[in-house]
């Protein structure tokens, strides 16, 4: 199959709605994810919060700072060419003074090379929101299950079941849009709402736990390629165990480190 060659921009994002075009978006952390998910024809390429846990071992995404999330940012900028670049403003970053957000914000772009930011919530960030895109900033909005209330929600839980939920999520996704975002992030809410919000707005919606009906998906590189452990929840898709083939390639050195069998004279510099 070939692989879309033109270099993905904040407008063809949204002309891919208009297109019906499926937009396809991964995490990545570092030089090699970022390498690999623009070599196989990834449209996004997001250094999501994520990494707090898939990455830095934490148990929420809460601790990550601007600065670890700018290291890593800089360093998928440059495994990432034809992708966009889509960096995740971390916990405490965009909730204080909108100048505040709109500094941090620029840091993105001006210091990691990122495309674009991603910020959660609803109307409670759309003036931050308004501001970063005056500004030249470009913005994805995030709703649903927004990991970095996981301490209001108590624990990851799907959102949106009741109609004050579902109602509240409708207008979020209005405001977000007015506000400028150029797409939205929809996760773990139940399919026929993201579906409605999806036919409600006209930026693409990027679903994870969403269901079919979203106008992108996205998955976290650790999850789809087996890599987060027994970490396995309804809406992931594992399309590689590469967990497994790595324990099993590093025990085999190890047992040929210790029976003497690696290295052998091939390779030994004479
Ligand atoms: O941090 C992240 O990886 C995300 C995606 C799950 C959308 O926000």
């Amino acid at each position: 199959m070939s692989l879309p060659q033109e270099k993905v921009t904040v407008p063809l994002v949204r002309a891919m709605k208009a297109q019906g075009r499926r937009i396809a978006m991964v995490t990545a952390y570092d030089y090699p994810t970022g390498r690999l998910v623009d070599e196989a024809g990834a449209d996004i390429a997001l250094v999501g919060d994520s990494l707090a846990m898939v990455v830095l071992g934490h148990e929420t995404t809460l601790p990550v700072t601007v600065e670890e999330m700018l290291h890593h940012t800089r360093a998928v900028r440059r495994g990432v060419k034809r992708a966009l670049l889509v960096a995740d403003m971390p916990f405490g970053s965009y909730q204080g003074s909108v100048p505040e957000a709109v500094a941090n914000a620029a840091r993105f772009l001006k210091e990691a090379g990122a495309d674009a930011v991603k910020v959660e919530g609803g109307r409670r960030v759309v003036e931050a929101v308004r501001q970063m895109v005056e500004h030249g900033i470009p913005v994805m909005g995030h709703l649903g299950l927004t990991p970095q209330s996981v301490r209001q929600y108590g624990g990851f839980k799907v959102q949106g079941r009741d109609e004050e939920e579902r109602q509240a999520l409708l207008e979020d996704a209005k405001a977000l849009e007015e506000a400028g975002v150029f797409s939205i992030v929809l996760e773990c809410i139940p399919a026929a709402l993201a579906a409605e919000i999806t036919a409600s707005v006209r930026v693409p919606t990027i679903g994870i736990g969403a269901g079919p009906d979203c106008d992108g998906q996205v998955l976290v590189i650790h999850d789809m390629l087996g890599l987060s452990g027994d970490f396995k929840p309804r809406f992931v898709k594992r399309y590689a165990d590469l967990g497994q083939l790595a324990r099993e390639a590093i025990s085999r050195y190890c047992q040929e480190v210790r029976e003497g069998t690696f290295p052998t004279a091939e390779h030994a510099y004479s």
